[in-house]
């Protein structure tokens, strides 16, 4: 099978947003475990009610690394990632970063490097 050089970009962004489920009480924990299902789903639903489908990619995901600072997700491609704690947070979320192109910085997750 020959490959193409180049892949059509599909969206604008690409979430990831990890549901990764460990046992309650693993050691690492797991963003399953924080809460991450429910606001996975409302983001979903958030996506699909404002018509963004066609510009935002959402793609669950394993593990991101990072699983005790959970639950996260990271929009590419800008690389900001965000740890939302309840509906409220994906729906500023939504409006800030996919509909006005700009950060929400209350739920924004500094990487030290
Ligand atoms: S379990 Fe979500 S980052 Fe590891």
């Amino acid at each position: 099978m020959e490959l193409p050089d180049e892949l059509p970009q599909l969206y604008k962004r690409h979430i990831f947003a990890c549901g990764t489920q460990r046992p309650p009480m693993h050691p690492r924990g797991s963003c399953g475990n924080s809460g991450a299902q429910p606001l996975w789903e409302r983001l979903g639903q958030k996506i699909e009610a404002l018509g963004l489908g066609s510009e935002v990619g959402f793609t669950p995901s394993g593990c991101l690394g990072f699983c005790s600072a959970g639950p996260l997700m990271v929009i590419y491609p800008e690389g900001v990632w965000y740890r939302p704690q309840c509906d409220a947070d994906i729906d500023t979320i939504v409006a800030e970063h996919l509909q006005k192109d700009v950060l929400a910085p209350d739920q924004v997750v500094v990487l030290s490097r």
